[in-house]
């Protein structure tokens, strides 16, 4: 038996149906979606009142158009939440092709730095020094004149001070104008054997090609029971023939300084011209590289130091001078402007 109501449920729950679709299938996006499930699925949705609206039918009708309804229900369910998904899924891949990465492309290199030439030189002279035994040692850069010159045998008046061009802070302090204060404070400190050197900036008021104010040197100072003439030629030959070449040619020349006896300053053969004589070694063959000598005994009594028991020898370098004859460079001040062009070659 058939119920004419029947037929009115069934077509309004086809009528839904095919409304719903339609709305489903123009959706733009995940908002629009959820407008149409409330629309049809909601508290107050047209499907949802069609459920809840059985009650109302001829009891007969219940069952037919009760199952109709929620099977549409569910089928409306399953497509909304398959439409959620096509947008969801949408929206992702859109995200993704925006931020895409392409990970097969070569990394961005940060610009690296390198060790200053003079840091280079630094640590090379510091290795060999080590090599042969020699610890280091510190003192002051703001000095007193005592161990600048008083204890180095250089007396108030004493015409050697004319050699420094120093930059004074007071009558009694200024800038160090070397590093041989350092064998004094070290001496003070610690009886024989000695074994150090002391690298470190030193200021003269001086400015040329060859020479700025503010500059680096290493000492080195070596005291102990029958040290000769001999062990310093030695200790520098090595140094030199490790920090240029084996080849290199060492000339011992004589000179002075108030603080050894003898003294003589170092030279080794030109690097440019390999001895042939060129601009940068006057047309020698031979470049000055430092100076050393046999500790002067008045400098041992200053310290204290036994004269009848110990001998040493001590020395002096420029670490610019040295920079300059291993990288071949003519002009000093280039090691202080600091353009990253001249840098970057080192
Ligand atoms: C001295 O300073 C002595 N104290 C060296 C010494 C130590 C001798 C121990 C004996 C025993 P001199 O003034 O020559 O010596 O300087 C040594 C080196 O420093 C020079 O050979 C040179 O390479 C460097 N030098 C001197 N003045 C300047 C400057 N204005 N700029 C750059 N380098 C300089
Ligand atoms: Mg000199």
């Amino acid at each position: 038996m058939v119920f004419k109501d029947d037929f009115v449920m069934k077509d309004k729950i086809e009528e839904i149906r095919t409304e719903a679709e339609d709305e489903l299938s123009e959706a733009r996006n995940e908002g629009e979606v959820e407008k149409i499930r409330i629309q049809y699925l909601g508290k107050k949705g047209r499907l949802t009142s069609v459920l809840k609206n059985l009650k109302d039918l001829p009891k007969e009708e219940r069952p037919l158009i009760g199952n109709l309804s929620n099977k549409l229900k569910k089928e409306l369910e399953t497509k909304i939440s398959d439409a959620v998904q096509t947008f969801v899924q949408k929206q992702r891949e859109d995200k993704f092709s925006k931020e895409r990465v392409d990970v097969t492309l070569p990394g961005r290199c940060l610009p690296l730095g390198s060790k200053h030439p003079i840091s280079q030189v630094t640590e090379k002279v510091v290795e060999i020094f080590s090599y042969l035994g020699f610890s280091l040692a510190e003192g002051p850069e703001v000095e007193l004149d005592y161990y600048n010159f008083e204890a180095l045998n250089i007396p108030k008046h004493h015409p050697a001070r004319d050699m420094h061009d120093t930059f004074y802070i007071s009558d009694e302090v200024l800038l160090r104008t070397h590093t041989s204060p350092v064998q004094i404070r070290v001496m003070e400190k610690q009886s024989p054997p000695v074994r150090i050197i002391c690298m470190g900036k030193v200021y003269r008021r001086d400015s040329d090609v060859s020479h700025t104010p503010m500059f680096h040197q290493v000492e080195g100072l070596l005291v102990d029971e029958k040290i000769s003439f001999g062990n310093l030629k030695g200790v520098l030959t090595v140094f030199i023939h490790k920090m240029f070449s084996p080849d290199t040619l060492v000339r011992f020349r004589p000179s002075f300084f108030p603080f050894t006896e003898p003294s003589a300053e170092v030279d080794i053969q030109c690097v440019m011209c390999g001895g042939e004589g060129c601009r940068v070694c006057g047309h020698t063959g031979w470049l000055e590289i430092l100076g050393a000598g046999m500790v002067n005994p008045a400098v041992f009594r200053m310290v204290g130091y036994d004269t009848e028991k110990v001998t040493g020898f001590a020395f002096g370098m420029g670490i610019e001078r040295i920079a300059m004859l291993k990288f071949g460079i003519d002009d000093i001040r280039l090691f202080f402007e600091n353009d990253v062009r001249f840098l970057n070659q080192f």
